[in-house]
């Protein structure tokens, strides 16, 4: 695809969106980069986004898209639940921020065990606190330091492998290895097996492309762990939504530690650490229980707002019978979606899992992160914006995310969009 039409496409993106460039300029003289979440760059400014209701944004313009990102996955409610809202609303005007315990902390954590399978958990703040402290139970409970990764994995800004290890990633010894490649990991693990204190793991690559582990892959990945005596981790920050109780159970394998995040705050900062009693109780302060506690403390872990959202996300609106339900309905969503792109003359696929998935400018679907890399970045930039231009909001690398506030309607209109981008493009290329 010829750069000459993205830069027209840039422009035209550019004119529609004054008051966006606005606020991105202005943002820009306190914030690098006009934010602070890199994933929200792209070319040439994010859009301002002002208010959100159900399924669907507004932007700082006045133009309204249909929300198919759902904030990375952390908006998988929409933006206006009222289970959710309500309680969080009464909550706050008890208590704000309490330097103590208090009763919804063990409500959510007693939801999160038994509908997870898991026999404890611990709070953060942050996806990438929880899989920082899951790293730290795992090498305090093994004596070992060196952590097996894949590449392509994501686990936070600090524990980032899209190609290799990030220079600024946190210096642990990390192993990388080739995601959905059996082999390939299996030997390293058994090359590092007796130094190895953790092998961690995406059920689906996430920030890399919504690439889905085989059941083969995620089975014996965890298998050979398990032999060389390391820990299993399961980031599942974004895909503990799937099935009722997250995406590796459904791969058919089971982990020793599960991180979680995103959605089950209901919105507000979240992120979790749960499994086995043995590797968390490490973190039990009763007096005379233990005399090697690791030590946990963070001033927001329990923090009022997010552990009653979580009691209703769980408790009442993403119930594992939603989940599962959800899940499916995900699955047809990228059926359709695959269908649309297979009618166009262009290198367009999707990948992903349930209600995740990506579109990706490539001719077939990605299985690995250097493939969902080697797109036509040229293309993939053009249908974000060819969607924008259509009243639907993506992600710039393609990701999607079917949300419980969608209607089918709204779900019917993203299609039609994408349909008429990819005609538009069609004839680009002629
Ligand atoms: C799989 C995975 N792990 C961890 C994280 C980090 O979570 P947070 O952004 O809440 O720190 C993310 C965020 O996108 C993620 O996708």
């Amino acid at each position: 695809m010829d750069a000459a039409h993205l830069d027209r496409a840039r422009q035209q993106f550019a004119d529609r969106n004054p008051g966006s460039r606005r606020y991105f300029e202005e943002a820009s003289k306190v914030l690098p980069g006009g934010h602070t979440r890199t994933v929200l760059n792209h070319p040439p400014f994010p859009l301002a986004f002002v208010a959100g209701e159900g399924a669907t944004l507004t932007d700082t313009d006045g133009h309204h898209y249909i929300d198919l990102l759902g904030d990375y996955t952390a908006g998988l409610l929409g933006h206006s639940e009222r289970r959710v809202l309500d309680v969080v609303t009464a909550a706050l005007q008890t208590n704000v921020s309490v330097g103590g315990v208090h009763p919804a902390e063990a409500v959510l954590g007693r939801l999160m065990c038994e509908r997870f399978g898991i026999d404890r958990v611990r709070f953060t703040n942050s996806g990438t606190e929880a899989n920082l402290m899951a790293i730290t139970t795992a090498t305090q409970f093994t004596g070992r330091s060196k952590l097996l990764v894949f590449l392509g994995g994501y686990h936070g800004g600090v524990l980032y492998f899209a190609s290799g290890p990030a220079p600024w990633n946190a210096p642990y010894d990390f192993v990388i290895a080739p995601y959905n490649d059996l082999a390939g990991t299996t030997t390293l693990i058994e090359q590092h097996s007796s130094e190895l204190a953790a092998v961690i793991m995406e059920p689906m690559l996430g920030s890399g492309g919504c690439v889905p582990a085989t059941a083969e892959f995620a089975q014996g990945v965890f298998a050979a762990a398990r032999a060389a005596g390391a820990v299993c981790i399961a980031d599942e920050v974004m895909t503990s939504r799937h099935g009722r109780q997250g995406m590796l159970r459904l791969l058919g394998a089971e982990a020793d530690i599960t991180t979680y995040g995103k959605y089950i705050g209901g919105g507000f900062s979240f992120g979790a650490f749960g499994g086995r009693a043995d590797l968390l109780d490490q973190y039990d302060t009763t007096p005379g229980a233990r005399t090697n506690v690791i030590s946990h403390a963070g001033t927001f872990n329990n923090n009022i707002a997010t552990m009653t959202a979580g009691g209703a996300v769980l408790g009442q609106v993403f119930t594992a019978d939603v989940a599962e339900a959800h899940t499916a309905r995900g699955d047809e969503f990228r059926q359709q979606l695959a269908a649309v792109c297979a009618k166009h003359p262009l290198p367009m696929s999707v990948s992903g899992f349930g209600s995740m998935m990506s579109l990706h400018a490539t001719a077939t679907v990605p299985t690995n992160v250097q493939e969902a890399f080697a797109r036509d970045h040229v293309l993939q930039e053009l249908v974000f914006l060819g969607l924008l231009e259509r009243g639907v909001y993506t992600a710039f690398r393609g990701m999607v995310n079917v949300g419980l506030a969608h209607t089918d309607d709204q779900l019917a209109a993203g299609l039609d969009a994408l349909d008429d981008t990819l005609a538009e493009l069609s004839k680009l290329q002629d």
